[in-house]
């Protein structure tokens, strides 16, 4: 590994370290070296607080002077809620800037790499990009697609169940899967249900894992047309919580208390319930990043068009399946893909512990 990777790999292990609070901001780190020693690190930990550059600058303190800045992302060139931090770089006296992924953001794109080039810093760019869009799925997608990124997270069993077909609330992941899910909710910005889940299981979709000295809670999504959740669901209890309904949908009672725990935002139909398309475009809009898409099998099932789908079996198996996997409403799993999944964790399926996450675009699996 040549010495400016090794470095870029420490600014990328950084910015992993604001997984869970940068949003919708992104995750980036940055590593100051001068003749061959790192004088100063930093990562960004939350939005409105100071980027990864400055925390740098201001470990290295004078020692930033004639040094290499390795950055995950691009450094920004305006003001948003912080002062542009190319400019911080350039008042520091940075001599060259190697950054991982230039910034999608159409505020910045290229810009903040210009400054640095006419103040006379040398600049690089492209050195471990995958590395940082890894760590940021989201927030490429959102500038690049319009949309963000979605998870769909499904419990599953071996026949490819995902509820009870008395309509009850059942358990069918353990403890290990619901450790999982918290961590996959912790970085997500917002986390979706439909309303079948909420009026059958009611569930409070929040963080429950303390991960630092406070918690970021994502948004609460629920797609409900016809708005037949009642404002005091336990979905609905956080600081903050959406609910699409259909555009054409009788008026709720959506003043006083109701107004506080839920803000209702109307989008079109489609053929089976809300279109999907029109509310990832408004949740990009509204900054989500990541979306976690927890549901039963109706809009897991609206989720379905897709290329290509992912079941996670456990952190050792993965397996890719053709797209038209469960096409037609099948009940069960095909016999390649149970053999596949028995073959990858035969005790922890037993035990439970089967949890099924279909990564972006997201795959539906009907009960
Ligand atoms: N295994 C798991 O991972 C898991 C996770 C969550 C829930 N569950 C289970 O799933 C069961 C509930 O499943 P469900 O299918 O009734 O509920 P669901 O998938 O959570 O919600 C379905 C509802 O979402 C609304 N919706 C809005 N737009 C949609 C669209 N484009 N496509 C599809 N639906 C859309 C529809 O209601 P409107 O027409 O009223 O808008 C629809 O009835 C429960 O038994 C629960 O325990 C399992």
């Amino acid at each position: 590994m040549t010495e400016d990777a090794l470095h870029m790999t420490r600014a990328l292990d950084l910015a992993a370290l604001g997984l869970n609070t940068t949003d919708p901001n992104p995750r980036v780190g940055c590593v100051l070296v001068r003749h061959g020693r790192i004088v100063g690190e930093g990562w960004h930990e939350r939005a409105g607080e100071p980027h990864a550059e400055v925390h740098a600058l201001h470990a290295a303190g004078a020692q930033a002077r004639g040094a290499t800045a390795y950055v995950t992302l691009e450094p920004c060139s305006h003001t948003g809620r912080t002062p542009p931090c190319a400019d911080a770089l350039i008042a520091a006296g940075i001599a060259r800037v190697v950054c991982a992924a230039r910034d999608p953001n159409p505020r910045v794109a290229g810009a903040g790499l210009a400054r640095l080039e006419a103040a006379g810093v040398a600049v690089q760019s492209g050195l471990l990009e995958s590395g940082a869009r890894a760590l940021n799925p989201g927030f490429f997608s959102r500038f690049e697609r319009g949309r963000p990124h979605v998870r769909l997270k499904l419990a599953m069993s071996l026949d490819a169940r995902t509820g009870s077909a008395e309509g009850g609330r059942t358990w069918i992941t353990g403890e290990a899967s619901r450790a999982d899910v918290q961590a996959w909710r912790a970085r997500s910005s917002a986390v979706l249900t439909g309303a079948g889940t909420v009026l059958i299981d009611n569930p409070r979709l929040d963080v429950r894992i303390v991960y630092g000295p406070w918690v970021r809670q994502p948004l609460r999504v629920v797609l409900d047309s016809e708005l037949r959740c009642p404002p005091h669901s336990a979905v609905f209890g956080g600081d903050h919580a959406i609910v699409f309904a259909a555009a054409d949908a009788a008026q709720a009672s959506v003043e006083g208390a109701d107004a506080a725990s839920r803000r209702i935002e109307r989008v079109p139909r489609s053929e089976r319930g809300l279109d999907l398309p029109a509310v990832m475009q408004r949740l990009a809009a509204l900054e989500v990043n990541e979306v976690l898409v927890e549901c039963g099998a109706r809009l897991a099932a609206g989720f379905r068009r897709c290329r290509r789908s992912r079941l996670r079996t456990n952190p050792q198996a993965e397996t890719r399946f053709p797209n038209n996997f469960l096409e037609g409403r099948t009940q069960r799993l095909s016999g390649k893909v149970r053999a596949l999944c028995e073959a990858a964790a035969p005790k922890r399926l037993a035990r439970g512990r089967h949890m099924s996450a279909a990564k972006d675009p997201v795959a539906g699996f009907p009960r």
